[in-house]
């Protein structure tokens, strides 16, 4: 995949987005830090106050850089509609959802959604591990149904892969393409295997570690140094596990290994006893490490 030849035309202008955690928020942001009008829907509203707050904290830390004055940050905000009320979504030609990753959840959602957008709109689901194919289903028209799937931290990371079932509309997949592009995206296309393309790659080496370091062979800032500072990776597993919540990596896991990858895919035990602990990583305060 070469690098991606700027594109700044815009196929759509109002976005719904479904769900404002860590990902969904950093969705909507980087929506409307490139000019869209957005509608951010929770299901409380604890919920769109927790995105409200996301977003002003990661928007407030471009403005302290320098990357953003104080009036562009009002007005990003500004383009956001926050809401509880689904049917806020009706008007926008394109809606990610970004809810908990759970089968029936996804599900109703989007199957909610095919009943209030209008027949030509997309519908895009973030999910990383569960099937495109079977989320679409709940929808009379799955043809307009892709998966859309961001990487953590949203606003920052470039990749976004697109995936495919076997009857989403190439145009859907070209539409959703240009509107990547024109966030600053690069888009790569896949089909509907659990992990896609980059977390099938990804996951095998974060539980390989998870297991290295349960298994006390070597402590968690070794582990991580080794893969910063021998092979350049940006953070080391464990840190990185921390960021993507140690419950989103073993749902992952779990997923993709139930779907018959091999045993690189059975969770290490410790982190279900993480999860289950309440130690999920950043958002928690602690997993792997301690967060103030
Ligand atoms: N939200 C928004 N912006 C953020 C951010 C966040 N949570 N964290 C960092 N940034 C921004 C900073 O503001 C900064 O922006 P500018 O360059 O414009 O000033 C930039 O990112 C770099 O940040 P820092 O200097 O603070 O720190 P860093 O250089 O160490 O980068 C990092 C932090 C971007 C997280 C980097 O360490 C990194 O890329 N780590 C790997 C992340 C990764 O692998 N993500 C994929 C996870 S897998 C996944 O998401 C798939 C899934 O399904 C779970």
């Amino acid at each position: 995949m070469d690098a991606v030849t700027p594109d700044t035309t815009r196929p759509f202008e109002r976005i719904g987005v479904v769900g404002l955690g860590t990902m969904g928020a950093g969705i909507a942001e980087i929506f409307a830090r490139n000019g869209y009008e957005v509608v951010g829907i929770e299901i409380n509203d604890a919920g769109l106050e927790r995105g409200r707050q996301h977003i002003a904290h990661s928007t407030g830390r471009a403005v302290s850089r320098g990357k953003l004055t104080e009036e562009e940050q009002a007005e990003l905000i500004g383009r956001i509609t926050f809401t509880t009320d689904l049917q806020d979504a009706k008007d926008c030609q394109f809606v990610m959802e970004a809810v908990i990753e759970q089968l029936p959840v996804k599900q109703e959602v989007i199957g909610r959604l095919g009943a209030i957008v209008a027949p030509d709109a997309i519908l895009a689901t973030n999910t990383s591990s569960l099937s495109v194919t079977e989320i679409s289903t709940a929808t009379p028209n799955p043809g307009r149904v892709v998966g859309v799937h961001f990487f953590n931290p949203a606003p920052v990371q470039a990749l976004v892969e697109v995936v495919r079932t076997v009857v989403t509309e190439p145009e859907v997949l070209d539409k959703v393409s240009q509107l990547l592009r024109s966030l600053g995206k690069t888009p790569i296309v896949c089909g509907d295997k659990a992990g896609f393309i980059a977390n099938t790659l990804l996951f095998g080496y974060l539980n390989h570690a998870v297991s290295m370091y349960e298994g006390k062979y070597a402590s968690r800032e070794d582990i991580d140094a080794a893969m910063r500072f021998g092979c350049g990776y940006p953070m080391g597993p464990l840190a990185l596990l921390d960021l993507i919540g140690l419950d989103t990596a073993y749902e992952i896991l779990d997923t993709m290994y139930k779907q018959g990858r091999d045993r690189l895919h059975a969770p290490a035990p410790i982190l279900k006893q993480y999860v289950t602990a309440g130690l999920l990583g950043r958002k928690s305060g602690r997993g792997f490490y301690t967060y103030e």
